[in-house]
Protein backbone atom coordinates (compact mmCIF):
# COMPACT_ATOMS: atom_id res chain seq x y z
CA UNK A 1 0.00 0.00 0.00
CA UNK A 2 1.50 3.04 -0.72
CA UNK A 3 -1.69 5.46 0.50
CA UNK A 4 -1.70 6.21 4.04
CA UNK A 5 -3.17 3.69 6.09
CA UNK A 6 -5.75 5.64 7.31
CA UNK A 7 -7.84 8.66 6.13
CA UNK A 8 -10.49 10.21 6.68
CA UNK A 9 -11.82 13.48 4.60
CA UNK A 10 -14.69 15.86 5.43
CA UNK A 11 -16.70 12.73 7.26
CA UNK A 12 -20.35 13.82 9.16
CA UNK A 13 -22.95 11.73 10.46
CA UNK A 14 -25.90 12.64 12.22
CA UNK A 15 -28.51 10.53 14.28
CA UNK A 16 -31.78 12.35 14.08
CA UNK A 17 -31.11 15.45 15.91
CA UNK A 18 -27.54 14.69 17.33
CA UNK A 19 -24.95 15.62 15.04
CA UNK A 20 -22.41 12.56 16.27
CA UNK A 21 -19.65 13.46 13.64
CA UNK A 22 -19.13 16.78 12.09
CA UNK A 23 -16.67 17.67 9.17
CA UNK A 24 -14.08 15.41 10.52
CA UNK A 25 -10.42 14.51 9.23
CA UNK A 26 -7.17 13.09 10.02
CA UNK A 27 -4.50 10.98 8.98
CA UNK A 28 -2.97 8.13 10.44
CA UNK A 29 0.83 7.17 8.98
CA UNK A 30 2.21 3.83 8.75
CA UNK A 31 4.46 2.60 11.75
CA UNK A 32 2.72 4.84 14.65
CA UNK A 33 0.16 4.20 17.10
CA UNK A 34 -2.09 7.09 16.71
CA UNK A 35 -4.60 7.98 20.11
CA UNK A 36 -7.96 8.94 19.24
CA UNK A 37 -9.00 10.97 22.18
CA UNK A 38 -12.12 12.86 23.60
CA UNK A 39 -14.96 12.41 26.20
CA UNK A 40 -17.89 10.14 25.89
CA UNK A 41 -20.05 11.37 23.41
CA UNK A 42 -17.08 13.11 21.20
CA UNK A 43 -17.81 10.80 18.22
CA UNK A 44 -14.70 8.22 18.56
CA UNK A 45 -16.87 4.99 17.98
CA UNK A 46 -18.88 6.72 14.85
CA UNK A 47 -15.83 7.52 13.27
CA UNK A 48 -14.17 4.27 14.04
CA UNK A 49 -17.71 2.30 13.12
CA UNK A 50 -17.75 4.70 9.67
CA UNK A 51 -14.04 3.65 9.04
CA UNK A 52 -14.68 -0.33 8.92
CA UNK A 53 -18.38 -0.28 6.98
CA UNK A 54 -20.25 -0.69 9.71
CA UNK A 55 -22.18 2.76 9.90
CA UNK A 56 -22.68 4.74 6.31
CA UNK A 57 -21.38 8.27 6.78
CA UNK A 58 -23.58 11.21 5.80
CA UNK A 59 -20.84 12.93 4.46
CA UNK A 60 -17.34 12.66 3.32
CA UNK A 61 -14.77 9.47 2.87
CA UNK A 62 -12.98 7.14 5.54
CA UNK A 63 -10.31 5.45 3.62
CA UNK A 64 -7.95 2.07 4.41
CA UNK A 65 -5.19 1.92 2.42
CA UNK A 66 -6.77 4.42 0.02
CA UNK A 67 -10.19 2.32 -0.47
CA UNK A 68 -13.25 2.30 1.86
CA UNK A 69 -13.30 -0.84 3.84
CA UNK A 70 -16.10 -2.39 1.58
CA UNK A 71 -13.64 -2.09 -1.29
CA UNK A 72 -10.94 -4.01 0.47
CA UNK A 73 -9.53 -7.22 -2.08
CA UNK A 74 -8.41 -8.41 1.63
CA UNK A 75 -10.03 -7.17 4.50
CA UNK A 76 -8.79 -9.31 6.96
CA UNK A 77 -5.03 -8.89 6.23
CA UNK A 78 -5.88 -4.93 5.78
CA UNK A 79 -7.34 -4.32 8.98
CA UNK A 80 -8.38 -5.84 12.23
CA UNK A 81 -10.47 -4.41 14.39
CA UNK A 82 -12.35 -4.82 18.10
CA UNK A 83 -15.16 -2.62 18.99
CA UNK A 84 -17.32 -3.73 20.93
CA UNK A 85 -16.39 -6.76 22.65
CA UNK A 86 -18.36 -9.75 21.07
CA UNK A 87 -17.22 -12.52 23.31
CA UNK A 88 -17.05 -16.38 22.65
CA UNK A 89 -19.37 -18.54 23.46
CA UNK A 90 -18.45 -19.42 27.58
CA UNK A 91 -18.23 -22.71 26.91
CA UNK A 92 -15.78 -22.24 24.51
CA UNK A 93 -12.11 -22.39 24.60
CA UNK A 94 -10.00 -19.51 23.13
CA UNK A 95 -8.04 -21.88 20.95
CA UNK A 96 -11.49 -23.04 19.40
CA UNK A 97 -13.12 -19.95 19.38
CA UNK A 98 -10.36 -19.02 17.28
CA UNK A 99 -10.35 -21.94 14.87
CA UNK A 100 -14.12 -21.16 14.30
CA UNK A 101 -12.75 -17.63 13.10
CA UNK A 102 -10.07 -18.74 11.19
CA UNK A 103 -12.19 -21.38 9.62
CA UNK A 104 -14.71 -18.88 8.51
CA UNK A 105 -12.36 -16.54 7.27
CA UNK A 106 -10.33 -18.79 5.12
CA UNK A 107 -7.25 -18.44 7.02
CA UNK A 108 -4.84 -21.19 7.57
CA UNK A 109 -5.21 -23.47 11.06
CA UNK A 110 -1.55 -22.42 11.81
CA UNK A 111 -2.59 -18.78 11.90
CA UNK A 112 -4.26 -19.70 15.68
CA UNK A 113 -1.09 -20.66 17.41
CA UNK A 114 0.74 -17.73 16.15
CA UNK A 115 -1.87 -15.14 17.34
CA UNK A 116 -2.06 -17.07 20.51
CA UNK A 117 1.15 -16.77 21.02
CA UNK A 118 1.24 -12.72 19.74
CA UNK A 119 -1.39 -11.91 22.74
CA UNK A 120 0.54 -14.23 25.49
CA UNK A 121 -2.68 -16.44 26.10
CA UNK A 122 -0.91 -19.82 26.43
CA UNK A 123 -2.19 -19.93 30.11
CA UNK A 124 -5.89 -19.38 29.12
CA UNK A 125 -5.79 -20.53 25.61
CA UNK A 126 -7.49 -23.86 26.93
CA UNK A 127 -10.11 -22.65 29.37
CA UNK A 128 -13.02 -22.23 28.96
CA UNK A 129 -13.73 -18.76 28.07
CA UNK A 130 -16.76 -18.39 30.79
CA UNK A 131 -13.81 -18.39 33.36
CA UNK A 132 -11.68 -15.31 32.21
CA UNK A 133 -10.76 -12.69 33.56
CA UNK A 134 -11.72 -8.61 31.29
CA UNK A 135 -7.76 -8.68 30.87
CA UNK A 136 -7.98 -12.73 29.09
CA UNK A 137 -11.76 -11.50 26.94
CA UNK A 138 -10.10 -8.49 25.42
CA UNK A 139 -6.44 -10.80 24.96
CA UNK A 140 -9.10 -13.32 22.70
CA UNK A 141 -10.54 -10.24 21.01
CA UNK A 142 -7.44 -9.25 20.17
CA UNK A 143 -6.43 -12.39 19.07
CA UNK A 144 -9.44 -12.69 16.68
CA UNK A 145 -8.29 -9.51 14.83
CA UNK A 146 -5.04 -10.21 14.54
CA UNK A 147 -5.76 -13.84 12.58
CA UNK A 148 -5.52 -12.23 9.03
CA UNK A 149 -2.31 -10.87 10.19
CA UNK A 150 -3.44 -7.14 9.26
CA UNK A 151 -1.28 -4.40 9.14
CA UNK A 152 -3.54 -2.30 10.85
CA UNK A 153 -5.27 -2.53 13.89
CA UNK A 154 -8.44 -0.37 15.08
CA UNK A 155 -9.07 -0.67 18.68
CA UNK A 156 -11.82 0.80 20.17
CA UNK A 157 -11.29 2.24 23.68
CA UNK A 158 -9.02 -0.75 24.52
CA UNK A 159 -8.25 0.06 27.88
CA UNK A 160 -11.88 -0.17 29.19
CA UNK A 161 -11.95 -2.53 32.26
CA UNK A 162 -7.91 -3.20 32.31
CA UNK A 163 -6.23 -2.99 35.50
CA UNK A 164 -2.66 -1.49 35.30
CA UNK A 165 -1.18 -4.73 34.70
CA UNK A 166 -3.01 -5.11 31.78
CA UNK A 167 -2.49 -2.08 30.33
CA UNK A 168 1.38 -2.71 30.38
CA UNK A 169 0.61 -5.47 28.72
CA UNK A 170 -1.62 -3.60 26.16
CA UNK A 171 1.47 -0.89 26.00
CA UNK A 172 3.73 -3.57 24.86
CA UNK A 173 2.16 -5.74 22.72
CA UNK A 174 0.99 -2.50 20.64
CA UNK A 175 4.84 -1.51 20.78
CA UNK A 176 5.89 -5.52 19.36
CA UNK A 177 2.95 -4.77 16.48
CA UNK A 178 4.46 -1.41 15.35
CA UNK A 179 7.71 -2.35 15.82
CA UNK A 180 6.84 -4.91 12.90
CA UNK A 181 5.48 -2.82 10.86
CA UNK A 182 2.06 -2.51 11.78
CA UNK A 183 0.17 0.64 12.34
CA UNK A 184 -2.40 1.03 15.22
CA UNK A 185 -5.50 3.89 15.66
CA UNK A 186 -6.99 3.25 19.22
CA UNK A 187 -9.47 5.34 20.66
CA UNK A 188 -10.00 6.16 24.55
CA UNK A 189 -12.17 8.50 26.82
CA UNK A 190 -8.79 8.13 29.44
CA UNK A 191 -6.42 10.32 27.91
CA UNK A 192 -4.28 9.91 30.43
CA UNK A 193 -4.19 6.09 30.01
CA UNK A 194 -1.73 5.87 26.76
CA UNK A 195 -0.05 8.77 26.70
CA UNK A 196 3.41 6.74 27.15
CA UNK A 197 1.89 4.84 24.24
CA UNK A 198 1.16 6.88 21.64
CA UNK A 199 2.89 8.70 18.61
CA UNK A 200 0.39 10.94 16.92
CA UNK A 201 -2.58 12.24 18.80
CA UNK A 202 -6.31 13.11 17.15
CA UNK A 203 -8.55 14.97 19.43
CA UNK A 204 -11.95 15.01 19.22
CA UNK A 205 -14.73 16.87 21.29
CA UNK A 206 -18.43 17.07 20.39
CA UNK A 207 -17.87 15.53 16.76
CA UNK A 208 -15.45 18.08 15.63
CA UNK A 209 -11.53 17.74 15.62
CA UNK A 210 -9.90 19.79 17.73
CA UNK A 211 -6.09 19.21 17.19
CA UNK A 212 -4.31 16.94 15.76
CA UNK A 213 -0.52 15.89 15.14
CA UNK A 214 2.58 14.15 16.96
CA UNK A 215 2.15 13.88 20.65
CA UNK A 216 5.25 15.60 21.41
CA UNK A 217 4.21 18.52 19.42
CA UNK A 218 0.89 19.04 22.11
CA UNK A 219 2.82 18.16 24.91
CA UNK A 220 5.81 21.20 24.33
CA UNK A 221 3.79 22.98 25.82
CA UNK A 222 1.24 21.64 28.68
CA UNK A 223 2.05 19.00 30.55
CA UNK A 224 -0.22 16.61 30.71
CA UNK A 225 -2.89 15.48 27.69
CA UNK A 226 -5.73 16.22 29.96
CA UNK A 227 -4.41 19.92 30.55
CA UNK A 228 -3.10 19.88 26.85
CA UNK A 229 -7.15 19.33 25.89
CA UNK A 230 -8.68 21.52 28.27
CA UNK A 231 -6.61 24.85 27.00
CA UNK A 232 -7.34 23.15 23.35
CA UNK A 233 -11.01 22.89 24.17
CA UNK A 234 -11.47 25.65 26.90
CA UNK A 235 -14.45 22.44 28.15
CA UNK A 236 -12.77 21.07 31.18
CA UNK A 237 -10.89 17.69 30.41
CA UNK A 238 -12.97 14.67 30.68
CA UNK A 239 -12.44 12.09 33.33
N1 LIG B 1 -26.88 4.51 16.74
C1 LIG B 1 -27.03 5.72 17.30
N2 LIG B 1 -28.23 6.31 17.36
C2 LIG B 1 -28.39 7.53 17.92
N3 LIG B 1 -27.38 8.26 18.42
C3 LIG B 1 -26.16 7.73 18.38
C4 LIG B 1 -25.90 6.44 17.82
N4 LIG B 1 -24.57 6.18 17.92
C5 LIG B 1 -24.03 7.25 18.51
N5 LIG B 1 -24.96 8.19 18.79
C6 LIG B 1 -24.72 9.51 19.40
O1 LIG B 1 -23.68 10.12 18.68
C7 LIG B 1 -22.81 10.82 19.58
C8 LIG B 1 -21.40 10.26 19.45
O2 LIG B 1 -21.38 8.95 19.98
P1 LIG B 1 -20.10 8.02 19.91
O3 LIG B 1 -19.56 8.03 18.53
O4 LIG B 1 -20.49 6.71 20.49
O5 LIG B 1 -19.09 8.78 20.87
P2 LIG B 1 -17.82 8.25 21.67
O6 LIG B 1 -17.44 6.92 21.12
O7 LIG B 1 -16.78 9.29 21.46
O8 LIG B 1 -18.22 8.15 23.11
C9 LIG B 1 -23.42 10.67 20.96
O9 LIG B 1 -24.22 11.80 21.21
C10 LIG B 1 -24.23 9.42 20.83
O10 LIG B 1 -25.29 9.41 21.76
MG1 LIG C 1 -17.18 5.13 22.10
Amino acid sequence: MSALPIEVTGLGKRFGDVTAVDEVSFAVHRGRITGFLGPNGAGKSTTLRILLGLVRADRGRALLGGRPFRELAAPSRTVGAVLDLASAHPATTARDHLRTYAALGGLPATRVQQVLEQVDAHEFADRRSGTYSTGMHRRLALATALLGDPEVLVLDEPTNGLDPAGIAWLRSFLGSFTDRGGTVLLSSHVLSEMQQAIDDVVLIDRGRIAWSGPLAELLGEEGSLESAFLSITGTGAPA
